[in-house]
């Protein structure tokens, strides 16, 4: 894998141009003379370590500039547009809060019971394939961050290490995310495999189906001179073909990351071989969620893959309200999708999400810091939790309701 250092001289060149693309023109595209940095006469230190980050969107500026064009492409690409990206974050803005102010808030409890086990906290770390491509230590120091903020640490099919590793250095059972693939015999060895090592969840990605149009990830492949052949052999991205989680696996018939008849009947196939607990991930319908159900699922999770399969233009967290409608507390439902803020934890959780996953953040601070840039990630999202806990009369999580919410006046309803 690359070294971003081996890339500077092109970069410059390269973040003038990345600032046209939409998702990657959040912090670095604004004018500087409306920041609020420019009230001030001095400009910031340079951060030098993952302490000095003060927020979750301080840490794309440095990804960004410490990886190499295409890869950090990868983590920014939406679909067409990327607008849906934009939305699943923006749309936490349409919700407002109601603090209350009579409440005992000397101790703040963020504990959480998931799928029968104590969380300190309802953040996890959602999948994110290929860590490699933003930093040496890859899933491994995604794994150690886990380990030391006791955070639940989802795998990717795609990940770069192979999972008993990554389990070991989690120190904790791990989930496993699969995409099942085409071919049924794959399918079963990754969740026999994920079995076999002890993962207390297979979490079945249903939002990843055939072709997806990356178009920001392929504009940033080509302003990137490298020769992506030297990783990528054949020129194939395709992760079936030189991820750990398929190695011993015949994949030569292998087409897509899942089945285009992925029907209830999909369904109870993979329940019949999941002996742990199975939750079913980018639920974006209560219909699909009543289904998901019905058919055995231990939990779903709202997600619309970070907006990166197709562009619906919903927002995530537009999306939960009616999955936690059709679920009914039946099991628990689990959301991503935009979490850059404690206040956009809170509010998921206000509408009924029992946990909350963040990808792109620890991806951004992987690349940044490794391990530290992940712990400083969950650290800064947990502090902002209890701070607006605190503010808003809420000691636990459990005193966090729908009621506290109110949709934005300013806008149309
Ligand atoms: C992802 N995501 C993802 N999801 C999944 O089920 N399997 C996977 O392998 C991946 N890989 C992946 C790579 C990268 C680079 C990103 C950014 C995301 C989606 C991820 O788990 C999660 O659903 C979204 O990232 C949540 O949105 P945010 O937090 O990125 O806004």
């Amino acid at each position: 894998m690359h070294n971003g250092r081996r890339w500077s001289r092109t970069r410059r060149a390269f973040m003038a141009s990345l600032l046209t693309l939409p998702a990657l023109r959040s912090r670095a595209g604004a004018d500087e003379s409306t920041t609020p940095s420019s009230v001030f006469r001095r400009a910031a230190p340079p951060i030098a370590s993952a302490n000095d980050v003060l927020s979750i969107m301080d840490f794309e500026p440095l990804a960004r500039a410490a990886l190499p064009p295409a890869h950090f492409g990868y983590i920014a690409t939406g679909a067409d547009d990327d607008q849906t990206v934009v939305r699943n974050h923006e749309a936490f803005s349409q919700y407002e809060i109601r603090a209350h102010r009579f409440n005992d808030v000397n101790r703040i409890d963020t504990m959480r019971t998931v799928l029968g086990k104590t969380w300190n906290s309802p953040i996890y770390l959602s999948a994110v394939s290929a860590m490699r491509a933003f930093h040496a230590d890859a899933e491994l120091a995604v794994a150690r961050a886990a380990h030391t903020r006791s955070t639940q640490l989802m795998l990717s099919t795609g990940a770069s290490t192979a999972a008993e590793s990554v389990q070991e250095a989690c120190g904790a059972p791990i989930w496993q995310q699969l995409y099942p693939t085409d071919v049924w015999a794959v399918t079963e060895g990754i969740i026999r495999r994920a079995q076999n090592y002890g993962c207390s969840a297979i979490v079945l990605t249903v939002d990843s189906r055939g072709t997806r149009n990356n178009e920001t990830l392929k504009r940033a492949m080509q302003v990137d001179n490298r020769r992506c052949l030297d990783c990528h052999p054949g020129n194939s991205h395709d992760m079936w073909r030189r991820g750990p989680a398929f190695a011993g696996l015949d994949v030569s018939r292998v087409t897509t990351l899942a089945p285009f008849d992925q029907t209830v009947r999909f369904l109870d196939r993979v329940r019949a071989v999941t002996k742990v607990r199975l939750l079913i991930k980018g639920i974006v319908t209560g219909e699909d969620a009543a289904v998901a159900v019905a058919q055995g699922a231990d939990g779903v999770i709202v997600s619309n893959h970070g907006g990166r399969n197709e562009e619906t233009l919903r927002a995530s967290i537009d999306c939960l309200p009616e999955v936690v409608a059709a679920v009914r507390g039946r099991v628990p439902v689990f959301f991503d999708g935009g979490i850059r803020r404690g206040t956009d934890v809170f509010k998921a959780l206000a509408l009924g999400a029992t946990a909350v996953g963040v990808g792109r953040p620890q991806a951004w601070g992987l690349a940044a810091f490794g391990q530290p840039g992940v712990e400083a990630v969950l650290d800064i999202l947990n502090r902002e939790l209890t701070t607006v806990m605190r503010q808003v009369g809420t000691p636990s999580l459990t005193t966090i309701k729908r009621e506290l919410l109110v949709r934005a006046a300013r806008l149309p309803a």
